[in-house]
């Protein structure tokens, strides 16, 4: 029998993902130490209520208030509060004492992750937060270890799974945005405001975690461009899937280079059409799925529960494994790689493919002074369909060829101000092609 030297985990938070991370390391704790090389004992669990349900059976003695006290002593503390603070405030505190964070919590590092990457790499502790973007899905060490020989250029992700959810009953089962959001609150996805979710809050979060990982540079969450999905009408989401599409909200971080040739990173998040055939339009329920395109490796797409308590909780425990792994190894953590320090190109800088719906008269002429609209502009049309209604009017639907945010904004406000439209009914980004 091989005797292990005992690592001291602290948990702070016993709520949906906190009591199920305490259950597991009791539940599985040889077999954990195991391959951690180590013993995991967990020395207690912070909370706010002493008294409040919990979702598993867990020992009473392990549940303290005082936060600050397990902290000290714990060779690993695990953050599951949620939102900025006190979460920022015992990071810090866990950091300094020497233990190595392990955190589920997108807002506290979109938000402060410079301040704690920088707490964690003076003490020589590393701070792990795998659970924080896509919940089970192992997208954040697949970013940091298996793609550090590459060059990532893209990520398309589907990060949020409220808005997934509500996006594919409305577009499944015809079912209303508000509908389809109390049964997404109802199975316990959405946030406790879920503006979170639906304005893409949430998702922004996320993009600025998953931009500054896979480019190397500091993404500050007020970067990210942000739109959420509450336009979104169930007319646009059946229109889409007649031409060929899916409307997704996606998270988006790319490598770019602006007009006047400055390469730099941007991050977005916004209501997309996703043609059928990409593999994010699969993605149905409140999945979460991460599309990569890295120089090398081509396209890779990482799917699965984005939410959860227990799955989140399999995502927290990979990582309390590998602190562990690192305890026993011994040396520094592994500091977060900013080195490339590339500049965060504004929406302007950004160039994609849209597609636009219109109401016009239908009469000679119309088409062609339209195409002038777009041509003036610099914005080429890939493809138009019409359909003509009996109200002598006829519905144009425009697809571009890429194009600037800028051109196109520029386009959409001569349409909306030129005679012959009658209505701009959408401008939707298409993204995926
Ligand atoms: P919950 O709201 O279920 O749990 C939060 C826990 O923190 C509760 O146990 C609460 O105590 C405790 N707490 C709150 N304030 C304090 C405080 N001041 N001091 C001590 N304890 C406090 O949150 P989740 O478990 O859902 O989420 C935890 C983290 O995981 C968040 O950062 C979230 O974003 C992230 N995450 C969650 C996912 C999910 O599916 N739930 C998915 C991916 C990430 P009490 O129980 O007494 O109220
Ligand atoms: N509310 C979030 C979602 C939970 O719907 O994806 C996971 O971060």
């Amino acid at each position: 029998m091989i005797e292990y030297r005992n690592l001291r985990v602290a948990i702070l938070g016993g709520g949906s993902v906190g009591s199920q991370v305490a259950h597991l390391l009791l539940e599985q704790g040889a077999e954990l130490a195991q391959r951690a090389g180590a013993g995991l004992e967990v020395v207690g669990i912070a909370v706010r209520n002493l008294d409040a349900q919990r979702d598993t059976a867990l020992p009473k003695e392990l549940f303290t208030t005082d936060a600050e006290s397990l902290i000290l002593g714990a060779d690993i503390v695990v953050e599951l509060i949620g939102g900025i603070e006190p979460a920022r405030t015992y990071i810090l505190q866990a950091l300094h004492s020497g233990a190595d964070v392990i955190t589920a919590n997108k807002a506290v590092l979109a938000n402060h992750g410079p301040e704690l990457f920088e707490a964690a790499e003076q003490v020589g502790a590393q701070l792990y937060y795998e659970a924080a973007v896509g919940g089970a899905i192992p997208i954040i060490r697949p970013l940091r270890d298996s793609l550090a020989g590459d060059r990532v250029s893209r990520i398309l992700g589907i990060v949020n799974g409220t808005t997934n959810f509500i996006l594919d009953r409305m577009d499944t089962e015809g079912d209303t945005l508000e509908g389809a959001l109390a049964e997404a609150t109802r199975l316990g996805y959405a946030e406790a405001d879920p503006t979170a979710d639906v304005e893409g809050f949430d998702a922004a979060q996320k993009a600025a975690i998953l931009a500054s990982l896979a480019f190397h540079t500091t993404v500050p969450l007020d970067a990210v461009h942000r739109e959420g999905m509450t336009t979104v009408t169930h007319e646009q989401v059946l229109a889409a899937r007649k031409a060929g599409y899916v409307v997704k909200l996606l998270a988006i971080c790319e490598r770019i280079t602006d007009a006047d040739g400055v390469e730099g990173v941007s991050a977005r998040v916004h209501p997309a059409l996703v043609p059928l055939s990409h593999p994010l339009a699969a993605v149905h329920g409140a999945n979460n799925a991460v599309f990569v395109e890295a120089e090398a490796a081509g396209s890779l797409m990482f799917y699965g529960a984005g939410a959860g308590g227990i799955q989140t909780a399999s995502a927290v425990l990979g990582d309390v494994v590998s602190a562990a792994r690192r305890h026993v190894a011994g040396g520094p953590g592994v500091a977060e790689s900013t080195h490339a320090n590339l500049p965060v190109l504004p929406m302007a800088s950004v160039t994609t493919r849209y597609q636009i719906t219109l109401t016009v008269l239908d009469e000679p002429g119309v088409l062609a002074a339209i195409a002038t609209l777009f041509s003036d502009r610099g914005v080429s049309v890939e493809g138009v369909s019409q359909t003509v209604r009996d109200d002598a009017a006829a519905t144009l639907v425009i697809i571009t060829h890429e194009a600037s945010e800028s051109a196109l904004a520029a386009t959409v406000e001569a349409l909306a101000t030129t005679p012959v439209v009658s209505a701009v009914v959408s401008v939707l980004r298409v993204e995926g092609l």
